[in-house]
């Protein structure tokens, strides 16, 4: 028999599927890791984590299918976008990761766009400078720890990392690279001027490969410490919300996708870069050939639902440890119980600031309405909602660019619950999909893996395995409650924008 394995270097967890040749999951693991949060708004990680995650995941995978490694015959990876991986000569990371979450680089973005130009900006990459970019660590770096800079020989993404440490190989696949802030997306290429305009040598950055293509093969070494044989090659993969969508099918113009992991993604392809960008909206190059995509990212979604849980729900999480039942599910079903709109509460989810469409390192997250006629059922509704009221953010700057967004294809943690769905659908006013794997990111890698194991052709013919197992159709009922509420909601950041900072100088 043969199988390929997909992996996602996520935020929280490294995720793992073994698929076969019809794109059945046969089995999935996953292993977690700490997010480092060093100083208010800073996120870093540590790249021996998510090398152990991998090793164990991959591992995991084969005992569990009870398979011979020799039947994996490629590997594809997925990851967090954005990550600056800098590794020295001898291939030693210089310093911890600085994340996509992180939001400690405004003064960078203000001096990006100032030495190159946000016209210029807008033109040479397809982006406007924002925190999470690769490029505004990199002058973080210049600023701050130019001695370590200074010993970084490579710039790698999380999950190009991994392909390091697998293959040995310094490669960064375009889907990735991006998202960098350093790559033309027009043209398929590093950005010269951008480069140059902000003094970076283009020595740091390695060849860039195709998603689809073989981009190294297991060493030794990394044969000893996953169990995957010798040889065993691995393609380029992508970044999580290009394969995220490759694997819910979302690959043409038209479509959409909605994913709800640690932060919140709304994504629609393109059979063509547009010529002009506003910058509004990012636009990256998609896991297939002559294909990208518009995106909007909120930063707290998923990670405002599980800090809810964390902080608010003890004892939800203490029970499911007893009883088996998880937190999140006794949580949906409180929400169930308060009604749409959930009573006039809303949760503003910029628990660290937000990107699409405030670009806010200092937005802060806020319940707003609270009565004392409230439960926490209302609090738990609002979180969903609130998250969902963030996403429509995103569709309406997508449909104002004329992308007809009427059916959306659902992944991730959101597309776990079906009241979360239902939810989605009404607020999104589109028709929600959920695709019979909703893993995501993993999935689309592991369908990039098969072209690369020679079972199809392209990864367009890889995505006609992927299929949709539950519909949603937005509830007419509920329209009017949701759309005032969409409407308060929109309003309340102008009202609370000129405090936030003020949060800010009290240290939050
Ligand atoms: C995309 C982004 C996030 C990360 C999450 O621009 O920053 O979606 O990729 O892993």
């Amino acid at each position: 028999m043969a199988w390929v394995i997909g992996l996602d270097i996520g935020t929280s967890s490294t995720k793992g599927l073994l698929v076969d040749e019809a794109g059945q999951v046969v089995a999935s693991a996953s292993h977690p890791y700490e997010l480092i949060q060093p100083a208010p708004g800073w996120a870093e990680q540590n790249p021996e984590d998510w090398w152990e995650a991998t090793c164990t995941v991959v591992r995991k995978l084969i005992q569990k299918a009870g398979i011979q490694p020799s039947e994996v015959k490629a590997l594809g990876l997925s990851g967090q976008m954005h990550g600056m991986v800098l590794i020295d000569q001898a291939g030693q990371v210089v310093r911890p990761p600085i994340l996509w979450c992180d939001v400690r680089t405004t003064a960078e973005c203000r001096a990006i766009e100032e030495a190159v130009g946000l016209e210029d900006l807008l033109q040479f990459t397809g982006n406007p400078a924002l925190e999470g970019f690769t490029a505004p660590k990199l002058v973080w770096m210049q600023r701050h720890e130019p001695d370590a800079l200074a010993r970084a020989e490579t710039l790698l993404l999380p999950k190009d990392y991994i392909r390091f440490r697998l293959t040995g190989e310094r490669r960064m696949e375009i889907s990735d690279a991006a998202g960098s802030l350093l790559f033309d997306v027009r043209a398929g290429t590093w950005s010269e001027p951008v480069l140059e305009r902000l003094g970076l040598p283009p020595s740091l950055l390695p060849p860039v490969v195709g998603s689809w293509e073989v981009a190294g093969q297991i060493t030794a070494e990394a044969a000893e410490a996953t169990g995957l044989p010798v040889g065993t090659p691995v393609v380029g993969g992508g970044a999580d919300n290009a394969c995220g969508a490759l694997g819910a099918g979302v690959i043409d113009p038209g479509q959409a996708l909605v994913s709800i992991g640690t932060s919140g993604v709304v994504l629609s392809p393109l059979s063509r870069p547009p010529a002009t960008s506003d910058g509004k909206l990012h636009l990256f190059n998609h896991a297939l050939p002559e294909r990208w995509y518009l995106m909007g990212v909120m930063l707290s979604a998923g990670l405002s639902y599980r800090w809810f849980r964390d902080e608010l729900a003890p004892l939800e999480k203490a029970a499911g440890q007893v009883t088996g039942i998880d937190a999140f599910e006794l949580l949906n079903r409180e929400a169930a119980s308060a009604p749409p709109g959930a009573g006039g509460v809303l949760f503003l989810p910029y628990l660290n600031g937000e990107r699409t469409p405030h670009a806010d390192p200092h937005a802060r997250g806020t319940f707003f309405g609270i009565s004392s006629a409230h439960r926490r059922a209302h609090l738990v509704r609002a979180v969903m909602e609130g998250i969902t009221f963030g996403l429509r953010d995103s569709l309406e700057l997508m449909r104002a660019t004329g992308q007809p967004v009427s059916r959306l294809r659902a992944i991730g943690g959101g597309a776990k619950s079906d009241l979360w769905l239902q939810i989605q659908a009404d607020i999104l006013d589109a028709v929600v999909e959920r695709p019979v794997v909703d893993e995501g990111p993993a999935y689309g890698a592991a369908l990039l893996a098969g072209v690369g194991a020679g079972w199809y052709r392209t990864p367009h013919e890889a995505a006609q395995h992927v299929a949709v197992q539950a519909t949603y159709e937005p509830n007419p009922e509920t329209r009017e409650v949701y759309d005032e509420t969409y409407q308060l909601y929109r309003d309340l950041y102008p009202a609370l924008q000129p405090l936030f900072p003020r949060v800010a100088a009290l240290g939050g």
